[in-house]
């Protein structure tokens, strides 16, 4: 039986940031779930498929081959054949994951590939409903979690690094709606799983949440 770390928490709370320093510290493979939606979602944007027709984003979804490979650590993302890694971290692909991810169709093309790669392969797999529902029997379970004003915060910092203009309330208004979405949707919402530990990362350093889950995963 596969070793299985399952991550959940809102979007920026820095699961992905966490999970890939486990991973490499542990030598299991990183599963970045947000990313095969994300891709899913990029299929949408290019196809022109309006987000709020449910038919639509069913059916369209059948013509979408998503397979991830792992290239050294990268887990590399292919849509229909093409490496679509590079487009798949703006704020417009991850507003329209959020929004095509409360299709079912969508859900259980994507929880399959996640399952299969989590039984073959040790990983520490992040989302928003691995421990609920892709990996009820993950050996460790994380719910990752920040104030919505220390994840916008982050997000800022992180894209005025970059030299992207950026608005901070903006921002935080786009973080506070994805949450309401991913935790308010009819299939597999984002929610603590009963047996998750639950680690706010608000006043902590990343090495701080970096120790306290491989302290989790020692037990
Ligand atoms: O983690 P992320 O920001 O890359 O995820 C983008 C969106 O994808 C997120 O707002 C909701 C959806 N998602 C999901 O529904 N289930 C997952 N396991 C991962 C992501």
């Amino acid at each position: 039986m596969s070793y299985n770390i399952a991550v959940d928490g809102p979007a920026g709370a820095g699961k992905s940031t966490i999970a890939r320093a486990v991973a490499k510290k542990l030598q299991i493979i990183y599963v970045d779930t947000g990313a095969m939606y994300r891709a899913m979602a990029l299929f949408m944007l290019r196809q022109g498929v309006n987000p709020a027709d449910g038919t639509a984003v069913s059916e369209k979804c059948r013509d979408a081959d998503i397979t991830i490979a792992y290239e050294g650590e990268e887990q590399v993302v292919y849509l229909n054949g093409e490496n679509v890694n590079p487009y798949l971290r703006t704020e417009e692909v991850g507003n329209m994951a959020s929004s095509v991810s409360v299709q079912p169709a969508v859900r259980e093309k994507l929880v399959e590939l996640q399952r299969v790669l989590a039984a073959k392969e040790d990983c520490i797999m992040d989302g928003r409903d691995i421990g609920t529902c892709v990996l009820p029997d993950a050996q460790v379970k994380i719910y990752l979690t920040a104030s919505s004003e220390v994840r916008a915060k982050r997000r800022y910092d992180e894209l005025a690094a970059k030299g992207q203009e950026c608005d901070l309330e903006k921002i935080k208004a786009d973080i506070e709606d994805r949450d309401d979405r991913d935790m308010h949707r009819e299939h597999s919402p984002l929610r603590q799983a009963a047996d998750a530990v639950l680690v706010d990362s608000s006043d902590m350093t990343v090495d701080e949440v970096i120790n306290r889950i491989l302290e989790l995963c020692r037990r």
